[in-house]
């Protein structure tokens, strides 16, 4: 079930120079809504944004009624959303799309590889997998230590690797490159963030025959599936990332 709700803004955090965390909440107890998932918000103000903007689950806070979004404030709508103010409403429809693949044994270890904004789904994936008494590992790559974003709290659920492509955190290099690949044994790998990372995680997994998932970011419009302007090539024919992902077993995409 989607739900449209003008939710309140209950804090607006510059967490670096490209991202802002907003947390929402509502008088109700926030609906159901799993890790991978997005909602497509509506940014009023300027004419280039008439169109709702997708922005993944970055957390729910239970305890606290609170949805959380982090926010890459890259182009007119998202720079919009990061000039709103506490007690703003903000209109959302969720919970959209699939789900990342949910632990089915105690003893997996999922190995989490985000980069960019794209670490943003994998906290509250890596919450539900620890949850679920499984093992999440986060691997988190950025172009530099100014980059990484929320460190402290995926330290709350599970080990961070880190690369950064100037060396100033972690390792230096990509994420593929990582010393806890040929080190840590890994059940299953999820991936979210620039295509080509996600690719690269993609051919390493398959290569060392380890199941692999990816949330993609394609442009997206409606959220739907109504407007076909998110459409991925895959082994089943086009599929659209807001309805039949955004998470996809890469062996049945055309990489
Ligand atoms: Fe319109 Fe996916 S965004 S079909």
């Amino acid at each position: 079930k989607k739900y449209v709700l003008d939710l309140k803004v209950s804090s607006v955090e510059q967490i670096n120079d490209k991202n802002v965390l907003i947390r929402l909440t509502d008088d109700k107890p926030l609906p159901e809504m799993l890790p991978g998932q997005f909602v497509e918000v509506r940014v009023d103000g300027s004419p280039s944004t008439f169109l709702r903007r997708p922005i993944s689950i970055n957390f729910l806070d239970r305890d606290r009624n609170e949805l959380w979004l982090l926010v890459a404030t890259i182009g007119d709508g998202t720079r919009a959303l990061g000039r709103l103010h506490v007690d703003d409403k903000l209109n959302c429809v969720l919970p959209l799309g699939n789900s990342f693949t949910l632990p089915n044994r105690p003893d997996e270890r999922i190995l989490l590889v985000g980069g960019g904004v794209g670490v943003a789904p994998l906290l509250y994936f890596g919450k539900t997998i620890k949850d679920a008494r499984a093992t999440p590992v986060f691997l988190l790559g950025a172009r530099s230590a100014s980059d990484l974003a929320e460190l402290e709290l995926f330290k709350a659920y599970g080990e961070v690797c880190i690369t950064t492509e100037d060396g100033s955190a972690g390792e230096k290099g990509f994420v593929t490159n990582h010393s806890v690949l040929s080190k840590e044994h890994f059940d299953r790998i999820s991936t979210c963030g620039p295509k080509p990372m996600m690719m690269a995680v993609a051919r390493y997994a398959h290569k060392a025959s380890i199941p692999c998932e990816a949330s993609l970011e394609n442009m997206m419009a409606c959220g739907v599936g109504a407007c076909l302007c998110c459409v991925e090539k895959t082994i089943e024919g086009n599929l659209c990332v807001c309805k039949d992902g955004p998470v996809f077993d890469t062996q049945k995409l055309m990489w």
